[in-house]
């Protein structure tokens, strides 16, 4: 009898070994067909992947549970025996299995059968509960001096031998890899313009397109002579976050979330950024009337 439900686990297990195998190589056909690029897989592979990974995980689980339950209701409930055909023989199979099974159950658990708790009753007593002096489970006893084990290894890799990265070094491995990602990205857009190598454009063409750029985004907030309302003067000399073509360009882009400045560099294309604060830079000193106070640090031009 138990050896049907330990056939039948194992095959269920086998089949959801199988589901789990399939996950990786899903995933990994996903990310090669995809971009077409053999890089690592994005990190939304990588969650996907691990959340089929603990359904799996989960499938085995619960389906094993079913089964040991349902051949446990059948064992209990005498079903199991009832055989005609070979009653005799299905029930010394199962005498001989259960031992076998007692056996195991027992090792794992090294409990004191309960006809003999006697032994093992100690002289503890809170309102009638006794107090068992039961040794801890041998399976609990092997995870503890498993996880010491692990833990020399872990030691030993990663704080003597630096076998792997520790959390501070990943961290900064996986921020510099996907400031790689970006700056790609921006080179792939034709947009490698950034706060470092931005310029300020001078001829009118792009002044006059920045200007329209800015008065169809910003002069909600910042006002249309960029007197400043809800956002700051923008025609002082005034930065809260530097007054360089650069600053600009980067306060923009990246904006000031925070403080109710947008990021806008999902409107604006980079170039569309550069001219919007050319325009801005253009504008400096017109003293529009009713402007804001200035804020910040002054920028010499
Ligand atoms: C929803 C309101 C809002 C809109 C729309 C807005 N801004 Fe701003 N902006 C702000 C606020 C608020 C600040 C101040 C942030 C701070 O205090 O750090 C700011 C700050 C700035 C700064 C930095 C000023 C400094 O002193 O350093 C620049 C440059 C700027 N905005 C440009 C723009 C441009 C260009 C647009 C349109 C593409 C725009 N803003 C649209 C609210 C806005």
């Amino acid at each position: 009898m138990m050896k049907q439900i330990l056939n039948r686990y194992i095959k269920t297990s086998g089949l959801a070994g199988l589901v789990m195998l399939a996950v990786p190589l899903m995933a990994k056909g996903q990310a090669s067909s995809g971009s077409g690029n053999a890089v690592a897989f994005t990190e939304e592979e990588l969650l996907l992947g691990f959340a089929l990974f603990l359904a799996a995980t989960l499938v085995i689980a619960v389906l094993g549970l079913l089964f040991a339950v349902i051949g446990l209701t059948r064992v209990m409930s005498g079903k199991a025996l009832i055989n005609p055909a070979s009653g005799l023989e299905e029930s010394g199979v199962q005498a001989e299995e259960s031992s076998f099974w007692k056996d195991i159950k027992q090792k794992l658990t090294d409990a004191v059968p309960v006809d003999q708790e006697e032994k093992v009753m100690t002289d503890h007593e809170y309102d009638g509960i006794r107090e068992l002096d039961n040794s801890l489970p041998p399976w609990w006893k092997a995870l503890f001096y498993a996880t010491i084990v692990f833990s020399v290894f872990y030691l030993a890799g990663y704080h003597v031998f630096g076998w792997a990265e520790l959390q501070d070094a990943e961290y900064n491995t996986e921020v510099a890899e996907a400031k790689a990602r970006i700056d790609a990205y921006m080179a792939s857009k034709g947009g490698a313009l950034n706060e470092s190598n931005v310029t300020y454009l001078e001829d009118e063409a792009a002044l006059a397109e920045g200007k329209s750029i800015f008065n169809a985004n910003c002069t909600a907030c910042h006002g249309a002579e960029l007197q400043g309302t809800v956002g700051p003067n923008l025609a002082d000399e005034y930065w809260i976050h530097g007054g360089s073509v650069g600053d600009i360009f980067k306060t923009i882009r990246d904006g000031v979330p925070s403080k109710g400045m947008i990021s806008w560099k999902a409107q604006l294309s980079p170039e569309q950024i550069q001219k919007v604060s050319s325009y801005i830079i253009s504008m400096e000193g017109t003293n529009p009337p009713n402007a804001k106070d200035p804020q910040g640090e002054i920028f010499e031009r």
